[in-house]
């Protein structure tokens, strides 16, 4: 386990690890505040690219010419700077294209500054729910390349790297997209390291409603199977263009698991894709594709596949049918079929390991979320 995070280093060993950065270990760089002022126009509200919960963040172009994102911390608190530690003390260990790259960081004084990579494509809200939605920029191939890519990412963390890494705060505005549309994973401020040998911690919630696996939500039990989940409601997510949580007219809320189970049920599952695609897309992959995102979403954490396996099953639905694409009008017979289509459907659920009994009919146990 770590005990100091890179901020904490003293002014001597920053200077060794800058030396050392380049060649292998660090592979990052300790900006001074005076190059972040420059790059970002002093953080002109021009330069502003969006806000969460951390802080805001900015455009910029450092001296060598190279394109970044900075963060910067709203207010420093042992909370927001625990956030900020574990972000780059994370970042700075990891490797792989699926994940967003630490670029390096500047703390001083109040200021917290944190270097990304620049994402050219924003994040996936933008295009499923923002203003970039209209133009439909994400057919259905890239959907799904985005969502191997996100997968690969999360597998990674949690197979690959050492000690192994639970996200916890896997969302459509944290998996970015570069200039090929290649998804990045972002945002490690909320992630929890994982000694070997422990199956799980219990820590307090944190995370973002609607994505929340229900045993933690409700006891705080964390494991890579909590990322699993919200892996499962962003893949709904990116079929579908729905929100993981909607309100209701009379303020009842709904999750997308609630909304895409009646569809399932009756086989209808062209619906669920994003009306934005116009009907192009090929029906056997969406079908798959719902069905692995239901798998990851069982509200029993032991009935879902780990990361690696949802990698290969994604992989499989894009390799295993290669129709062009599906149109719309074909849709229109879709609902006349119902009994057919279920027939049909019941061999997805087997090919996926799903129980056929919890989807048709009225027993499907939904996850508890609240
Ligand atoms: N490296 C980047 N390149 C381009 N845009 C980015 C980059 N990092 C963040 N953004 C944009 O800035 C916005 C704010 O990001 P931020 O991570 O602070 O908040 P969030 O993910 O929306 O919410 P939360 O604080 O809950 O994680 C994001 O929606 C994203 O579009
Ligand atoms: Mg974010």
């Amino acid at each position: 386990m770590i005990c100091r995070c890179f901020c904490c280093i003293s002014k001597e060993e920053q200077s060794e690890i800058s030396v050392s950065n380049n060649i292998r270990d660090y592979p990052w760089e300790m900006y001074s505040l005076n190059e972040l002022l420059h790059a970002t126009k002093n953080f002109h509200q021009d330069n502003k690219i969006g806000e969460g919960g951390f802080g805001s963040v900015y455009w910029g172009q450092t001296s060598k010419g190279v394109e970044v994102a900075v963060k910067r911390l709203k207010t420093l608190s042992a909370k927001t700077e625990m956030e900020f530690a574990v972000e780059v003390e994370i970042l700075g260990r990891v490797r792989h294209k699926n994940l967003l790259s630490l670029r390096g960081f500047y703390a001083g004084g109040d200021e917290r500054l944190i270097v990304y990579d620049y994402m050219p494509n924003h994040s996936l809200v933008t295009h499923l729910h923002g203003h970039l939605a209209e133009y439909c920029l994400l057919d259905w191939p890239r959907r799904m390349s985005i969502a191997i890519g996100s997968a690969e990412g999360l597998a990674y963390l949690h197979h690959e790297s050492s000690p192994h890494i639970i996200h916890r705060d896997i969302k459509a505005s944290n998996v970015l997209l570069d200039a090929e549309f290649e998804a990045k994973v972002a945002d490690f401020g909320f992630a929890k390291l994982i000694p070997d040998g422990v199956t799980h911690l219990t820590t307090r919630v944190k995370g973002t409603l609607g994505y929340l696996a229900p045993e933690y939500a409700m006891w705080g039990k964390v494991s890579g199977s909590c990322d699993v989940y919200s892996f499962g409601i962003l893949l709904l997510e990116i079929i579908s263009a729905k929100k993981p949580l909607e309100k209701l007219p009379g303020g009842v809320k709904r999750d997308i698991v609630q909304w895409v189970t009646p569809y399932v049920q009756k086989g209808a599952l062209n619906h669920i894709a994003d009306p934005k695609m116009k009907g192009k897309f090929d029906r056997e992959q969406l079908k798959s594709a719902v069905m692995i995102a239901l798998r990851c979403t069982d509200s029993c954490p032991e009935n879902r596949p780990g990361m690696i396996q949802v990698v290969e099953l994604l992989k499989g639905v894009v390799g295993r049918s290669k129709k062009e694409v599906y149109y719309e009008d074909d849709m229109a017979d879709e609902d006349d079929n119902i009994e057919e289509k279920n027939k049909i459907d019941i061999n997805i659920y087997e090919d996926f390991g799903v129980e056929p009994s919890d989807y048709v009919g009225t027993t499907w146990v939904k996850p508890k979320i609240k």
